[in-house]
């Protein structure tokens, strides 16, 4: 009988500040769809009970449980000590906030869910910000313009590309509405490691930095602020907040370097019906 042969792990030639940037073959990318297609689906599936007086750690445990249904562990879950299976950051939270059974969502807020199944082996990671009722309508040109940035960034993906291309479309949309980009935090190489090289950072100057490769994978996660860029972790050490309490947004799709152009991993439902990308 013919034995698959597993192929050995490529990387790039260049590096990115001495970390080795992995070039994932086909089997790979076959296995992050995988990864990918639970991480979107998870959202998918918790998007309609985000609602006024849910809890944010009730929304964590249904993400849980279908994250595990799906075959898939959260690989937040024992992070460098995080517990949840999902980080979700309400209005002038940036990132990172921790499900709590005592943080009721209410009409007007903004709230990022962000997940990350760990499925045979491969990550996939995504998140999305929803809007619970009628939200203001600086919240609501927030989290439009965010949305606008993560394709912008997406938009340049292809071989020949910088990630400088990607940081500079993204700072440009937010610069284009008056809003600023947070720096602390960035996205990321990602595959059989979660945070893996490169650095994906949403600002930058186009025709700079690491050239797209194809096989390359990563994330994009814009972070966008009502106010100055400045951000503050809290006491818990997860929790990252506006330094002024301003409003922020964030979204993120896991994307792949094709032979031509970027496949986005992380689709909704909704956006592949209306065939983005
Ligand atoms: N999903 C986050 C990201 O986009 C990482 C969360 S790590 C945690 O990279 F430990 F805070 F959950
Ligand atoms: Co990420
Ligand atoms: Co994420």
């Amino acid at each position: 009988m013919k034995q698959a042969i597993p192929s050995a792990q490529r990387y790039s030639l260049q590096t990115d500040n001495g970390k080795k940037i992995p070039l994932h073959d086909e089997a790979g990318l076959a296995s992050m769809r995988a990864a990918c297609r639970v991480a979107a689906d998870t959202l998918d599936m918790v998007a309609p009970h985000v609602k006024a007086g849910v809890s944010t750690a009730h929304l964590d445990a249904l993400c849980e449980a279908f994250m595990r249904a799906a075959g898939s562990i959260p690989a937040t879950i024992d992070y460098h000590g995080y517990q949840h299976a999902s980080c979700i950051s309400v209005n002038h939270v940036v990132t990172h906030g921790i499900p709590s059974a005592t943080k009721l969502l209410r009409a007007g807020d903004i709230v990022n869910i962000d997940v990350s199944p760990l499925l045979r082996g491969w990550h996939g990671d995504t998140s999305r910000t929803f809007q619970v009722g009628a939200v203001s309508i600086l919240a609501q040109r927030l989290v439009g313009a965010t949305y606008e940035a993560l394709f912008a960034g997406i938009g340049q993906v292809r071989p020949g590309a910088t990630l400088g291309d990607v940081g500079a479309a993204i700072a440009a949309v937010a610069r284009g509405h008056g809003f600023s980009t947070v720096r602390d935090f960035c996205g990321h190489g990602i595959g059989r490691v979660f945070h893996d090289a490169p650095q994906v950072l949403h600002y930058g100057r186009a025709g700079t930095g690491i050239v797209l490769e194809p096989g390359m994978i990563f994330t994009i996660e814009p972070m966008l602020n009502a106010g100055s860029h400045h951000v503050k972790v809290s006491s818990d050490k997860w929790t990252t907040v506006t330094k002024d309490h301003s409003l922020s947004a964030q979204f993120e799709h896991t994307v792949a370097v094709t032979n031509s152009g970027v496949e986005v991993l992380t689709l909704s439902a909704d956006e592949r019906n209306k065939a983005f990308c």
